[in-house]
């Protein structure tokens, strides 16, 4: 299924039927709208303007079009804030009201605005919630972009004293926990408790934790009763989020996502390689900047398919060049077609572009649509068609979505570890996670994002690149599992509270592996050391622990003869960061070991399964020959995969 996220607001009402037609005519099924039109919805405070919405949402039903409608929430209208400037959130970094003029402009911990977004979200759910025209719902728009889980206001620290009041049974227990006696940091009351922020050096590790905690506790709880609202007065109809990347939200993603029929994310793949390889030489991100790096779309496709393990949308597909990343080049061409199956190979249900005409107005007049602002018909347009044709005739979507047999453990609390306690330039939850995931990818492996709290007996390979904090439920479950595990450095680094397992790493993580950290050294980027493994040698990197072994069998080893990788029974443990010619050979050799099958194609393909189909992607500018049995039965191309082209072929049980 495909769509398009349009708003009527932006255009005379004139030109919507011909519009309709167009989306109709285009072959799609699906318009989000409403996003950002509180403005329009409530005019004036309490005066509720529907008309205009219930005749946009006519003239696209009377085209056969179906809507997808959001609440607004993500942009307070002027009047609000001005009757409510408490609703503003205050940047933690630098202490300043973060102003009207923009979008995302609230404040989680705001009783005010959640009461205000329960209000709105409560009167379009009335007046929609049986509309048989609209099929389902967004709630707000991609929570915390803009950095804005956090916030360092007033409200926000009295809702952070009553939470902690909550978590910890008494002060004097919040006190211990924390280490708040190391620089007289110790409150005598849950009343004094500030926030970690604009303090003269570092603030506790612990009370860090804790306030990101809060702050995802925040926005779930508001995310969740807004659900609870449409659900209410929307039983029929499907709701679900447009996610951005998970390690930008900075919130527990699995939470947020819990109440949803099916989650969904916003695929703009140049803009994303931009950001992410921002100072990478330039040879690197020339190489992808009209492509998108090969694992940087899919790497979220399978992070949103994991968040409730079943098909997502791609609610925003970038059609052309945007406008907010350093750099914004055009793809190159077919890319639309290639990022649309790709994205339907890795389980999408249905890709939306985003937007419909690009606005000759505003924050985003640079950003392209499906349509220019003169109407004329951008190359996203044919490319969409192209790929319509070649979803509904391979029909993917009636394919089951994966059946991985390797599973990435991944969680918010690796994440906030990582940012709140650096030790080191380089190492970074989300690319330590990124490398092992591309690395899989490389070699074909279909991938599942999981959390510890999945189901782990569909794996026979689960690898938990940054799981810092555990508890004694999460080792029992490893300890019953059949599956391997391969564990990176600092897993099992801290206790739940932030503090040093004073029985040393891997702590909880010793009854599976009898091992102890003795100390860890971080390394500048460029002061790799070898590791030896197999007989060959690579780099060790960044971050590395010095192990005592105990009795397990040492696997690989530092430069000094220092074990480096060790192993007992199913368990594998990494004291190390190393490099990506290590990660290919040695995840090969645990999927080969596991029954996993592996490919060694150009490091520019890209394979994946979704039932009964294998595709390979191109993601290079020549072709590619796929060295794969001649009885292959292609059901779209050859073996010869063309530049940024696209082969499939049917998968052998
Ligand atoms: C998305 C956002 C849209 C639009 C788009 C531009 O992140 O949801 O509203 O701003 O980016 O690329």
């Amino acid at each position: 299924m495909f769509g398009v996220c349009y708003y009527p607001e932006h255009w005379p009402q004139a030109q919507w039927e011909q519009d309709a037609q167009m989306m109709s005519e285009l072959g799609l099924t699906y318009v989000r709208i409403g996003e950002f039109a509180w403005s329009r919805l409530e005019p004036n405070p309490g005066e509720l303007d529907f008309t205009w919405l219930d005749q946009a949402i006519l003239t696209l039903n009377n085209a056969g079009l179906k809507v997808v409608i959001c609440t607004p929430t993500a942009t307070p209208p002027k009047w609000l804030i001005d009757q409510h400037p408490e609703i503003l959130p205050v940047d933690p970094n630098t202490g300043a009201t973060r102003g009207f003029g923009s979008r995302r402009h609230y404040d989680f911990s705001s009783v005010q605005y959640l009461q205000q977004s329960l209000r709105i979200t409560r009167a379009l759910a009335l007046r929609y919630g049986s509309h048989n025209g609209i099929v389902g719902w967004q709630t707000d728009n991609e929570l915390c972009c803009h950095d804005t889980a956090l916030s360092g206001s007033s409200n926000a620290r009295s809702a952070f004293q009553a939470w902690c009041s909550d978590q910890y049974s008494s002060i004097e227990k919040l006190n211990t926990d924390w280490g708040n006696v190391f620089w007289s940091m110790e409150y005598r009351d849950f009343t004094e408790i500030e926030l970690p922020i604009l303090a003269v050096t570092e603030t506790s590790p612990a009370h860090r934790l804790a306030y990101r905690r809060f702050s995802s506790d925040q926005v779930v709880n508001y995310h969740t009763l807004m659900v609870a609202e449409i659900r209410q007065h929307a039983p029929d109809q499907f709701i679900t989020h447009n996610f951005i990347p998970m390690n930008e939200t900075a919130v527990d993603n699995f939470a947020l996502a819990a109440p949803l029929d099916f989650t969904s994310y916003d695929n703009y793949p140049l803009g994303r390689t931009d950001l992410m390889l921002t100072g990478a030489p330039a040879d690197q991100l020339r190489r992808y900047m009209r492509t998108g790096h090969p694992d940087f779309a899919t790497y979220y496709h399978d992070q949103t398919r994991g968040l409730l393990n079943r098909g997502f949308w791609v609610m925003e597909q970038q059609p052309g060049p945007v406008n907010w990343a350093n750099n914004n080049p055009r793809p190159a061409p077919g890319m639309i077609r290639f990022w649309t199956l790709e994205a339907f190979a890795h389980g999408a249900d249905c890709v939306c572009y985003f937007r419909w005409r690009q606005a000759p107005f505003a924050q985003e007049q640079m950003h392209a649509g499906l349509l220019r602002p003169d109407n004329s018909k951008t190359e996203a347009w044919p490319e969409a068609q192209q790929a319509m044709l070649e979803v509904s005739k391979l029909d993917i979507t009636n394919q089951t979505t994966q059946s991985a047999s390797v599973a990435i453990i991944t969680g918010v609390e690796g994440l906030w570890v990582s940012d709140i306690e650096k030790q080191g330039e380089a190492y970074d939850f989300n690319s330590v996670q990124f490398s092992y995931y591309s690395a899989l990818r490389e070699l074909g492996v279909t991938v599942d994002f999981i959390s510890v709290d999945a189901d782990f007996s569909p794996y026979a390979l689960i690898i938990a690149p940054s799981l810092p904090i555990i508890d004694s439920a999460f080792v029992e479950k490893c300890k019953n599992s059949s599956a391997e595990f391969v564990f990176g450095p600092r897993s099992g680094a801290k206790t739940s509270e932030f503090g040093y397992p004073t029985d040393l790493p891997p702590g909880l993580l010793q009854t599976l592996l009898p091992i102890r950290v003795l100390s860890v050294e971080t390394l500048r980027e460029d002061f790799a050391e070898v590791l030896t493994w197999n007989g060959r040698q690579y780099e060790s990197c960044h971050w590395r622990e010095q192990l005592d072994a105990a009795n397990t069998e040492v696997i690989a080893t530092y430069h000094n003869d220092e074990p480096a990788i060790v192993r007992s029974g199913q368990f594998t443990y990494l004291g190390t960061l190393t490099n990506r010619a290590f990660l290919l050979d040695f995840l090969q050799q645990q999927c080969e070991h596991n029954g996993v099958r592996t490919y060694r194609f150009d490091k520019d393909i890209r394979v994946v399964q979704r039932g009964a189909l294998m595709f390979a992607f191109n993601y290079s500018e020549q072709p590619q020959v796929l060295p794969i049995a001649a009885n292959t039965q292609w059901l779209l191309g050859n073996a010869t995969v063309e530049p940024h082209g696209i082969a499939v072929w049917r998968a052998i049980e």
